[in-house]
């Protein structure tokens, strides 16, 4: 092996950024899995990455690139490291994770996409934790039978209306995802910036009523792809139990098949044993795996 040096630095112009995207390439072609999110490669694009290069001989033989965590979101930093595939097994990715923890200064979390051997070894021998596996699930409508909906008695399924159910879905939205920070957080605020997306349709946002009052939904999103994504399914802990969710799920699923769309994706938290089942019964498979390792700070 040649020379390895570490270099950091906030300002990645090309070529070397370009190099860096070169790297992320091949490592995708060699695992199979983009190493780095789509936001990484834009902030990376423009020039805005606080970066951590390992250069062999000069060119670059790893990255990685460390953001703060807003303290809304729990605080620390969060990161994604990938080394170059005819580079690895050099020290290369031990190396540049420590570099990152120091530059963390904080407790840091690590995405590893894909959860391939390696990642999973490397983060275990320097003492990370797994603490997040994020599952995109996939379903696709080619035909294989699609359950009819019986909605339970008492209970209507309709469409959203803008300007008339934002605060209900508020409610329950905070109510049904109480345990999830991210998520129950949500404002008046999100649902708007929602509402501004192009994707955004009314048509697509399900809700379920029982005596007037919301007591479920399930929104759907169209991306270009073109997929249909199960976005979010919440059920007012009042009316969990009497199987809304599924039927939720199942609205929302035969209106994106009626859109023509070819298939529908879905992320959960493979924690989430009864959503996983529950999705699984529908037909749905795993498609992708996210890994999230947590690293404390560095003594
Ligand atoms: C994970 C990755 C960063 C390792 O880089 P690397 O430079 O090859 O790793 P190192 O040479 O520093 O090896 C460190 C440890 O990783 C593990 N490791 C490396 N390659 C491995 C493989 N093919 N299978 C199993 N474990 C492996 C070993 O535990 C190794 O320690 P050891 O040499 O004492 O046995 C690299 O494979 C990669 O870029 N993968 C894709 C991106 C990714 O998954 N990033 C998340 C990292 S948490």
């Amino acid at each position: 092996m040649g020379e390895r040096d570490l270099v950091i630095t906030d300002g990645l112009g090309e070529p070397q950024a370009g190099e860096v995207l070169a790297l992320a390439e091949a490592a995708t072609r060699r695992d199979g899995v983009a190493p780095l999110s789509e936001q990484s490669l834009l902030t990376l694009r423009a020039g805005r990455a606080h970066a951590l290069l390992v250069l062999e001989d000069g060119a670059v033989a790893a990255y990685a690139h460390v953001d703060p965590v807003p303290e809304e979101d729990g605080g620390g930093a969060s990161g994604e490291l990938v080394v170059h595939p005819d580079r690895r097994g050099r020290g290369h990715g031990r190396a540049l994770l420590r570099a990152l923890r120091e530059e963390a200064r904080g407790p840091l979390r690590v995405w590893a996409h894909g959860d391939l051997p390696a990642a999973a070894a490397l983060a275990g021998s320097e003492g990370l934790r797994r603490v997040r596996v994020l599952l995109q699930m996939r379903r696709p409508f080619d035909g294989t039978p699609l359950p009819e909906v019986t909605v339970p008695d008492g209970v209507q399924i309709r469409a959203f209306e803008v300007g008339r159910d934002e605060d209900a879905w508020l409610r329950v939205n905070g109510r049904a995802f109480a345990d999830h920070p991210e998520q129950g957080a949500w404002t008046l605020e999100d649902v708007r910036a929602r509402q501004n997306e192009p994707w955004f349709d009314p048509a697509g946002l399900f809700l379920a009523e029982r005596d007037g009052q919301v007591i479920g939904f399930h929104w759907t999103k169209v991306h270009p792809e073109p997929v249909g994504e199960v976005y979010v399914v919440g059920v007012d802990p009042s009316a969990q139990g009497l199987g809304l969710g599924r039927v939720l799920t199942l609205v929302g699923l035969h209106h994106l098949r009626e859109r023509g769309l070819p298939a529908v994706m879905l992320y959960v938290d493979e924690a989430n044993r009864p959503a996983v089942r529950l999705y699984e019964s529908l037909g749905f498979t795993r498609h992708a795996v996210d890994v999230m390792y947590g690293a404390p700070p560095v003594a």
